[in-house]
Order: C-alpha cells, then sequence, then structure tokens
C-alpha cells in the first residue's frame, strides 16, 4: 500500500511524529529465501553474532523422518508426538494446523518413506529463538535494513496462518518466559494519584497452563481461554481473548493494563493509556502482529470464584428435522442462558451437546436458567440430558482446559451472533448447519462485559453477541490439491451465506475466522477499521509487519 507524502507531512505538521526514521514510502521488497535480495550466508552470519548464535535454520517438524535429516530415534519421537500440542509449540517449525506447515502444495510427512520429499512448505527459512528483547530488536531491525518477509511465531496455534511464510525469517517468542505478580500495579507514566491494582506481566512466550498453575498457587484468576497451550501473551490477548470469565470480566484484552513492544523501528516500548493511547488502543483487538513484537503484557487479575458450577447439555436428533429444530432452537435459549452469566463451548454434530461454566452459582440456578432446553428435549426424535454439578477452581483447571483439533486441517468460518439475529434467523442458521454437518459448533458461548468496548480495538459486535458459529472445513493431510482448492472456496461461499443470513452488518471474532474471508477488514473490525489503519500507518510507516488479513497489510492469502 502507498503511504502518501502529503500524510507523512501531515505528521509532521500535527506534531505527532512517526515511529520510524525509515524514509521508504512504498511497500517494502519482501525479500524470501532464493530471491536475490535474500542476505548471504556472511551477511546472517555475522546476524547470528548479534542475536548470541540464537538464529535457527528451521524445518518441518517431520524433517528427521526424510533424507537429508533422517534420524531414526528423532522421527520415532515425532511419529508418537505428532498430536501433542505441548511438543507442536516446543517445535520452532510445526503449528497447531499441518497446513500452515503445508501451505497450498508441499508437505512434509511422517507417513511417506524415507526418501520421499520432505518440502519446506510455509515453514519459515530461518527463526530466532528470541531469549529477550534484546534478541527481537537485532531482530526487528535485520528485518528491516533487509526487506525481509517478517513473520512472528510464538505457539504457532494461529487460525489464519498469521505465524507463518514461505521463505520467512521468524521470530520465535515461544522460549520467552517469565511470570511476575504484582499486588498493586501502576502503569508506567500514570499521573500521581492512579491507585495499583492486582497484576500479572507474562512474558511473550508463556502459555495459559503455566500461567493457571501459577495463578492458581497464587489464588487468583486471570481472564484467559480454554485451551491449555494457546499463548497467554501473543495473538490471542492482540486479537481480543475470549474466556468462561469474560462474562464478569470481559475478554483479555478488556483486562490489559500495559505491554511492552518491539516496534518497527526497533524501539522497546511500553505501551499504556498514558504513553501513547492510540498504539495501546490498536494492540487490544488490533490482531496478528501488524503493530510490533510483543515482550510483555500485564494484565489485571481478579479473585478466584468461591465456587463455580459446571453443567452439560446433550440433546441428539433422530432425523435431518429434528436435527434442524434442537439447533434452532437451542439457539434460542442462548440470550438469556448468555445473560444470566453462563459461558460455554459446543459441538453440533449429534444436536446440541454443551458444557456451561458460571463462577458463584448453584446447581438450583443452573436448573431454572436452563428449564427452557428441557421444552427442546420433549421435541419427537429428540432425546436430552442434562447434568449440573458444584466444582472447585481446580477440578474446573481439569475439566476444561484441552486443546483439541491439533495436527488437523480445521479451517474455520465464522460468526458472532446477536440477539436480532437469533430471534429472526435461527432456522436458517440451522439449515446452514444441516447442509454442513458434521462441521458446526460454537466455538464460544457467551455474553461477555463490554465496560471497555470502546477503550480497545475489538468488534463493536461483540457489545450484542451471545454466541460465536463456526463451521469448518478439514482434509486429509495427503489430499490432492484440487480437493484443498474445492474446500477453500467452500470455505468462501460460507463466508457469504453467513453474510446472507446474519447481514452486513455482522462480524466475527478474528482469532477463530476464516484465513479466506473475503470482506475481511468489515467483518473483523466493523467501523473500527479506519482507525486502525491511521494507526497502522503511524506507527508502521513502510509496513515491516504483515501478515494474512491483518490491518494495513499488502499480504492477503488467496483462497
Ligand atoms: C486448541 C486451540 C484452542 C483455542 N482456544 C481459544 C480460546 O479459548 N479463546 C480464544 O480467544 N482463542 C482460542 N484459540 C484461538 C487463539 O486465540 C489463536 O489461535 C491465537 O492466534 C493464538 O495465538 P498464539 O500467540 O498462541 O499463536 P501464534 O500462531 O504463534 O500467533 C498468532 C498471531 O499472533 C502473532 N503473535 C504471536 N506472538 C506475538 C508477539 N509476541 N508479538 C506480536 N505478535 C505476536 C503471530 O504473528 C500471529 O499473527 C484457540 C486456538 C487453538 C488452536
Ligand atoms: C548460529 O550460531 C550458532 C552458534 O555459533 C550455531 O550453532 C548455529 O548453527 C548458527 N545458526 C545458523 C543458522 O547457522
Ligand atoms: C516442551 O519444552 C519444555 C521446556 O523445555 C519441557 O519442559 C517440556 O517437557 C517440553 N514438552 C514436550 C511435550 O516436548
Ligand atoms: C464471587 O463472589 C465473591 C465473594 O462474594 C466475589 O468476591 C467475587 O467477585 C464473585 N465473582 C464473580 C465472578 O461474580
Ligand atoms: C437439578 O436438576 C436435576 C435434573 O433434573 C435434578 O436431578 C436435581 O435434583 C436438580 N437439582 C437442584 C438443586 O434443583
Ligand atoms: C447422544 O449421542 C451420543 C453419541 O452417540 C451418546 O453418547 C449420548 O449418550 C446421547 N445422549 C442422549 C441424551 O441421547
Ligand atoms: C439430511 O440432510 C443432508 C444435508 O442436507 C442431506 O444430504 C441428506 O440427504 C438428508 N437426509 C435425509 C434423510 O433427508
Amino acid at each position: 500500500m502507498f503511504i502518501p507524502q502529503t500524510f507523512q507531512l501531515l505528521l509532521a505538521a500535527s506534531g505527532v511524529v512517526a515511529v520510524t526514521g525509515d524514509a521508504h514510502t512504498h511497500p517494502r521488497r519482501r525479500c524470501a529465501y532464493g530471491d536475490a535480495c535474500w542476505p548471504d550466508a556472511q551477511t546472517w552470519s555475522e546476524f547470528n553474532a548479534t542475536v548470541g548464535g540464537r538464529l535457527i535454520r528451521t524445518l518441518p517438524p517431520a524433517s528427521v523422518c526424510h533424507v537429508p535429516h533422517y534420524n531414526a530415534d528423532q522421527c520415532a519421537v515425532v511419529k508418537e508426538s505428532w498430536l501433542d500440542s505441548f511438543w507442536r509449540t516446543n517445535q520452532t517449525g510445526a503449528y497447531s494446523a499441518i497446513l500452515w506447515e503445508a501451505g497450498k502444495t508441499g508437505h512434509c510427512s511422517i507417513d511417506t518413506p524415507v526418501r520421499a520429499p520432505c518440502d519446506q512448505g510455509i515453514v519459515p527459512y530461518y527463526s530466532v529463538r528470541a531469549e529477550s528483547a534484546k534478541d527481537i530488536q537485532e531482530s526487528v531491525r535485520f528485518a528491516s535494513e533487509k526487506d525481509l518477509l517478517l513473520v512472528t511465531k510464538n505457539t504457532g496455534h494461529d487460525h489464519l496462518g498469521r505465524s507463518t511464510g514461505k521463505g520467512a525469517f521468524s521470530i520465535w517468542t515461544h522460549n520467552m518466559k517469565g511470570i511476575k505478580w504484582h499486588d498493586y500495579f501502576v502503569p508506567q507514566g500514570a499521573p500521581a494519584g492512579v491507585s495499583g491494582v492486582p497484576a500479572v506481566t507474562l512474558n511473550a512466550g508463556e502459555q495459559w497452563f503455566d500461567v493457571y498453575q501459577a495463578a492458581s498457587k497464587r489464588g487468583v484468576l486471570v481472564v484467559g481461554g480454554s485451551a491449555r497451550t494457546v499463548g497467554a501473551a501473543g495473538g490471542y490477548v492482540l486479537g481480543g481473548g475470549h474466556s468462561p470469565f469474560a462474562h464478569y470480566y470481559g475478554l483479555a484484552a478488556d483486562n490489559v493494563l500495559e505491554a511492552t513492544i518491539v516496534s518497527a523501528d526497533g524501539q522497546h516500548r511500553v505501551l499504556n493509556d498514558f504513553s501513547d493511547p492510540d498504539f495501546f488502543w490498536a494492540i487490544r483487538g488490533g490482531g496478528g502482529s501488524a503493530w510490533g513484537v510483543i515482550t510483555s503484557i500485564t494484565y489485571r487479575t481478579h479473585p478466584v470464584p468461591q465456587n463455580l458450577v459446571m453443567g452439560f447439555v446433550q440433546l441428539n436428533s433422530s432425523s435431518n428435522a429434528s436435527y434442524t429444530r434442537v439447533i434452532a432452537e437451542s439457539l434460542k435459549c442462548l440470550p438469556a442462558v448468555t445473560d444470566a452469566g453462563y459461558t460455554g463451548y459446543s459441538s453440533l454434530s449429534e444436536g446440541f451437546s454443551a458444557i456451561f461454566i458460571r463462577p458463584n452459582s448453584t446447581v438450583e440456578h443452573f436448573n431454572q436458567t436452563f428449564a427452557s432446553f428441557s421444552n427442546i428435549a420433549q421435541l419427537p426424535g429428540v432425546s436430552g440430558l442434562f447434568a449440573a454439578y458444584p466444582s472447585t477452581w481446580d477440578a474446573y483447571l481439569e475439566t476444561v482446559l484441552q486443546d483439541p483439533n491439533i495436527g488437523t486441517n480445521i479451517q474455520d468460518t465464522s460468526r458472532l451472533l446477536t440477539a436480532d439475529v437469533i430471534a429472526e434467523k435461527a432456522e436458517d442458521l440451522a439449515n446452514l448447519v444441516l447442509e454442513n454437518h458434521p462441521a458446526g459448533g460454537f466455538n464460544f458461548i457467551g455474553k461477555v462485559n463490554n465496560d471497555e468496548r470502546d477503550n480497545t480495538a475489538v468488534n463493536e459486535i461483540w457489545k450484542h453477541s451471545h454466541a460465536l458459529l463456526s463451521i469448518s472445513i478439514d482434509w486429509e493431510d495427503n489430499a490432492p490439491d484440487w480437493e484443498k482448492r474445492e474446500k477453500r472456496q467452500h470455505a468462501v461461499m460460507l463466508s457469504k451465506q453467513f453474510t446472507d443470513i446474519v447481514g452486513e452488518h455482522g462480524g466475527t471474532y478474528i482469532n477463530e475466522a476464516s484465513p479466506y474471508e473475503p470482506e475481511w477488514e468489515r467483518v473483523f473490525w466493523g467501523n473500527k477499521y479506519d482507525r486502525l489503519l491511521s494507526i497502522k500507518r503511524r506507527v508502521d510507516p513502510t509496513q515491516l509487519f504483515i501478515c494474512n488479513r491483518c490491518v494495513g497489510t499488502d499480504f492477503v492469502l488467496e483462497p
């Protein structure tokens, strides 16, 4: 994208200093491995010395099962660990969904013979195993100077392929561990009189499982996701971050008090409401790696709930007619149960099968709130099961935290559903789910606290949403290219069908959205996109940080 000179002049005239001194006004060349502009071996070696020798030639995880990198012992470990999300996130070149290793054509498989080709796919060519902000600063400056195709990777869980890149240079934050608790946290530069609040600072590589363990020992709650290995201070929070506790405390992004970031000019900056309110607003929901490389996030913490109720609802159907009826009627029950404080997750493969959670609740309250569902169980061809029980914090941590769909090629297409859409379009949505059976589900059910919505870049649609409905595509690792192409086209069609049903004002959660969403600016950010774009132009005028369907990107993945 071209940054007009006049815009730069306006910035200068307004006294707002662009954070880069770089004179580029055109999109960069994006030098990837194999291009003439890719640095030579000597240059890489000199760079390697500036990052303490932590430059890694990154390979797909199955490379040790093939010549020339074949190693029988290592290959055995890879085969055994293939679907283990802890192992996956430990690998420089592994991704939660295999297609973000393979790309559209290549694949390095554990199932092919030793001499079968191992394709590098879209796994970055080099990565820096960052240990400190300084490593990241060196890497950002090097990438900027050499115009490299730059990627930031944390866990590799991204659903839109935003932590991957063919021939790219990657900054890998996974090993930047560190958790620091605060009794009274005051953001840097806050005016006198701002009182401190309990908080925690997480370094960029922390994952939710470790944070929950530490929080449990400390006796506090940190608003985080339902998965164990998702990063707690990376893409999750940058995109918003939904949580079973979001009804009370908002999305993860709503709980951020401060962040530290290496910006496009290589500076290590503190972002909060006092240092650069616009930039701080943008990273809370602006998504992906469009903004720089986060080195830490400081979250407000909350008291652990005294008690917690978990409940299950299972409504099976025996025919297509009863199936769509179950989906539509269950959907209509969601506004009331989410307004009452329940959050949950649901599969739609047998009918409606969901888990619900509410802090400070009782089984009696669950029974009253979910009575509406028992009417559905009375419908012909439907069988129902309900159960609720008082739980403890520790039991919650053991039951709920899961890492589903690791090592698949699942790609979601989704929309957040408002009460109006649910009231008017439940049947249309149920039919869409049936047509795509069994690939539908609610990745999140809940009415989140929106007190901070205007202070973050998170899509306004969350103010009115009660559930995130997703329909996915998937393929076998060895699926032919034509099948993958057809399925990607199907995902594009799903986006259009969703828009037809929910309308032009609909939107979705950017971290659980289609990598091929056609109208992504509007669907991901609604009316906040323009402000995001102007902030992007100020803080990254030469577009060092790009990623698929990220703010101001000049790179958009084609289906
Ligand atoms: C099993 C599973 C469960 C999930 N559960 C939930 C859930 O409960 N709630 C929810 O809201 N979402 C959930 N998600 C979605 C999750 O929020 C996204 O996958 C998110 O992108 C993961 O971020 P990451 O940093 O772990 O992954 P990565 O793929 O490493 O990074 C994701 C994006 O963030 C960027 N990024 C990462 N770290 C940094 C950094 N330090 N600085 C700048 N940019 C960075 C990357 O470049 C990329 O664009 C889940 C995903 C999976 C696979
Ligand atoms: C970077 O330097 C370290 C230490 O010298 C070395 O082990 C590593 O292989 C180098 N990385 C690359 C990609 O050459
Ligand atoms: C991942 O790495 C951590 C830290 O090195 C290690 O403790 C853990 O056992 C590893 N897990 C797996 C499954 O490889
Ligand atoms: C639960 O109740 C406790 C004690 O009354 C209170 O401190 C806490 O804020 C409540 N939590 C929620 C999520 O309502
Ligand atoms: C809740 O409902 C279940 C199932 O109908 C019932 O067995 C249980 O006794 C009820 N519990 C309370 C406290 O109402
Ligand atoms: C619904 O179907 C699942 C899977 O077939 C089964 O395990 C479960 O018991 C059924 N539940 C009810 C209420 O019929
Ligand atoms: C049920 O719906 C699916 C998807 O629309 C369709 O393929 C199938 O034929 C239907 N089954 C019956 C028995 O109508």
